[in-house]
């Protein structure tokens, strides 16, 4: 495999002729270094979600915008194996955040909950790891995973991304890129964003400094603050069902491509939401999520 990522140059100039896959595996992973450790989540969240970067020398790691990276967390379980490594989205540009080739950044909440059956704390083994690491700490990473969640592969393409929280984090690359080395794409964004409280929104000053940008549309949803017009939790699927007519002018485009990212179970309410709003147009959404599926613009990565 070459140590560059070259990208094709006519009808797809976005498509990499080579995408990294697994350069490193839990046997043998690649050691980085942590400079960089913050809580983005605000002082009164009871959510703890920390932005952390990882610093390797130029080369050692390749990924482009949108892939995972594999985290082994040390010790081992309470069978004495070795812990399974967890995949977390990378939430910098291929590049790095400082746009040297040098680092990966990663956005990870907090995991704690309580035993259903004796209703003890527990806390995830790795996210905790994580959270808790300080500059300067050695990590084991794998990786890069994953192949379909990349940005779309031709120029001037919609991209429409739905993220609940960490989801947010491969798409603040791909905000990144488009806006900060393809200004001369000429699609339009959009993304919604839900997350519980004010204090969760999670690079709120980045996600709203492309603002400027005529073809971006942020749209967010506070599930805890606010509610919709039936009194329900406000989820990024009720802020579809708001810009539907918007949505389906886009989604009916044959270069519009659909991304969603976060928590599992989220797909269900936003199907629901694409079907009421097709329907309304007299369409069938299935008919119409089958050729986003057959032209590989449905793209879903949830856990
Ligand atoms: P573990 O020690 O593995 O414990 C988690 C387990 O605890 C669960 O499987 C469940 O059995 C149990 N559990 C958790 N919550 C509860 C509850 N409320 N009640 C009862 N049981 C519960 N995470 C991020 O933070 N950011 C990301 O960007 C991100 N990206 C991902 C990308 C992919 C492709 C995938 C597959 C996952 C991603 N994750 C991400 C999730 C991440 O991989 C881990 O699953 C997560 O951090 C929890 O791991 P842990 O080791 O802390 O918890
Ligand atoms: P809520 O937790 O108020 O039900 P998390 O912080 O757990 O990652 O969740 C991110 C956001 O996704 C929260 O606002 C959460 O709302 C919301 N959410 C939970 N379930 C769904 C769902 N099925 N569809 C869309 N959003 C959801």
């Amino acid at each position: 495999m070459s140590d560059t990522v070259t990208f094709g140059q006519d009808s797809a100039p976005y498509a990499p002729t080579e995408i990294p896959f697994n350069l490193y595996k839990q046997a043998a992973p690649l050691k980085v270094k942590v400079v960089e450790n913050r809580r983005l989540t605000g002082d009164s969240s009871p959510n703890d979600v920390h932005h952390i970067v990882f610093q390797f020398a130029k080369t050692d790691y390749r990924y482009l915008d949108g892939q995972s990276a594999g985290i082994v967390p040390p010790g081992t379980d309470p069978a004495g194996k070795p812990h399974k490594i967890r995949l977390y989205s990378i939430a910098s540009p291929g590049d790095g955040d400082q746009g040297d080739g040098t680092s990966l950044s990663l956005c990870v909440k907090r995991v704690v909950y309580n035993d259903p059956e004796t209703g003890e704390e527990r806390r995830g083994v790795c996210s905790n790891y994580l959270c808790d690491l300080n500059v300067g700490d050695e990590v084991a990473v794998t990786g890069p995973a994953g192949k379909a969640f990349l940005l779309p592969e031709v120029k001037d393409a919609n991209i429409v991304m739905i993220a609940t929280g960490t989801g947010i984090a491969p798409f603040r690359a791909f905000l990144r890129t488009r806006y900060q080395q393809r200004v001369a794409d000429k699609g339009q964004t959009w993304l919604f964003f839900g997350v519980q409280h004010y204090s969760d929104y999670l690079y709120a000053e980045e996600l709203e400094s492309y603002e400027k940008y005529e073809d971006y549309h942020l749209v967010t949803a506070f599930s805890r603050e606010q509610k919709t017009a039936d009194g329900d939790k406000m989820y990024v699927q009720n802020r579809l069902t708001e810009h539907r007519q918007a949505l389906m002018d886009l989604l009916l485009q044959p270069n519009t491509y659909v991304y969603i990212c976060g928590l599992r179970g989220m797909e269900n309410g936003i199907l629901e939401a694409l079907t009421a709003a097709a329907r309304e147009r007299g369409l069938d959404w299935n008919e119409l999520l089958a050729k986003y599926n057959a032209e590989k613009r449905w793209r879903v990565e949830v856990y």
